[in-house]
């Protein structure tokens, strides 16, 4: 494999484990504050990056390549309220778009088709993934300044459940 393409695949274990922690965090402020649908919602979005990592992870060992595992960062993100929390959702998964935009890039440059396969189901995931983001912001907007509102908005994150990936490598 590429140096290149191999390097950023690595990092990139190490990115969605860090999307976990941030989820993390996210969920336990909606803990802390009350709103355990938003807790729940947030939860699960943890779990979903922990799977994103272990695909890389399960790609990289495939190919026989190696997997180095970093240290995770500390999530940065200061929270003060539940708007804040929602964009920066939003914002993070804008830029996880572009790192596996650039992995995309980097594989292309190469041709190697392989990791281009196994990064189009990032590429429709990151999709869904800021649509989802953008949706819980239009929800809060419209429903979220309520108490009735916030309530039922609530109720409606505290039913997702937790699917496994469609990718299985
Ligand atoms: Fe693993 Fe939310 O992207």
């Amino acid at each position: 494999m590429d140096k290149k393409v191999h390097e950023l695949l690595n990092q990139q274990i190490n990115k969605e484990f860090y999307s976990a922690y941030l989820y993390l965090q996210f969920s336990n402020y909606f803990k802390e504050i009350g709103l355990d649908g938003f807790a729940n919602w947030y939860m699960i979005q943890a779990q979903e990056e922990r799977d994103h990592a272990m695909l890389f992870y399960t790609y990289l060992q495939n190919e026989d390549q190696k997997v180095t595992l970093d240290a995770i960062d500390k999530p940065e993100k200061e929270i003060t309220c539940t708007m804040d929390v929602l964009k920066a959702g939003l914002e993070h998964e804008q830029y996880v778009t572009a790192l596996i935009n650039d992995i995309y890039g980097a594989a292309y440059d190469v041709r190697d088709f392989r990791t281009m396969q196994f990064l189009d189901w990032f590429v429709k995931e990151q999709g869904e993934e800021e649509t989802n983001a953008k949706d819980l912001i239009t929800k809060m907007e419209l429903f979220g300044s309520d108490a009735k509102g916030l309530y039922m908005l609530n109720q409606e994150l505290g039913a997702r459940v937790y699917s496994a990936p469609s990718l299985v490598l």
